[in-house]
């Protein structure tokens, strides 16, 4: 698959890595901007206060699968929309999926350490389900349905929860019965 992905940061990056490994053709765009005409999917991966301005920076965008992994850290959600994602859509205008907000990129090289195949949410419009499935599995994931893309408000909110879990609570109690080198 001809794949676009905007950020080249630690999502970006890595999941652009995953990708080129599993066999995909990778455009990495940057600040500067740049034509995703060609693509067959583009993801989104820059800071959640970024979005407009790099979405301002690419051409051939109109009509594209997008998926967006952009979290809401430190910033508000786009007005007039509950969602990033759905700020996203109105953008783009094409099938658009919420997934890759909820794994920590740190570990991306460590999936297949992982005993069973790590799940991840991804919501969305069915339109983009084969392309957001496939690319989740090409990545080491498999892909879990969590609803339409009004559901994406949920999957972006959840990211405080993770961080609730992974910064003590469960997290230590995981961590106790399951390390990580037993994850
Ligand atoms: N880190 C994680 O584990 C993780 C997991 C899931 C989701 N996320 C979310 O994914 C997004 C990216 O996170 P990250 O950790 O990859 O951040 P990061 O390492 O800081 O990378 C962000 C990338 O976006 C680029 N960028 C900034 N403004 C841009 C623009 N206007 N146009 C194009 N590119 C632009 C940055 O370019 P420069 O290098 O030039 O600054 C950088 O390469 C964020 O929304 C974050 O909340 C993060």
């Amino acid at each position: 698959m001809k794949i676009a992905v905007i950020g080249r940061g630690n999502v970006g990056g890595g999941l652009a890595d995953l990708w080129e490994r599993a066999g995909h053709e990778l455009r990495r765009i940057g600040r500067e901007g740049g034509d995703v005409s060609a693509a067959e999917a583009v993801v989104l991966a820059v800071p959640g206060g970024a979005i407009a301005e790099a979405l301002d920076n690419v051409q051939g965008i109109e009509g594209k699968t997008v998926i967006d992994a952009t979290n809401l850290w430190g910033v508000d959600r786009p007005p007039g929309f509950s969602s990033n994602a759905e700020y996203v859509k109105s953008r783009t205008n094409g099938p658009t999926a919420k997934s890759f907000n909820l794994n920590f990129a740190s570990l991306y090289d460590r999936i297949g350490e992982a005993s069973s195949t790590p799940s991840n949410l991804w919501t969305g419009d069915e339109r983009a389900r084969q392309v957001v499935e496939q690319l989740n599995r090409d990545a080491g994931y498999e892909p879990v349905y969590a609803g339409p893309l009004e559901n994406a408000a949920a999957q972006e909110s959840f990211l405080k929860l993770m961080f609730g879990i992974s910064q003590g609570g469960l997290g230590q109690f995981l961590y106790r019965f399951a390390p990580p080198d037993r994850l």
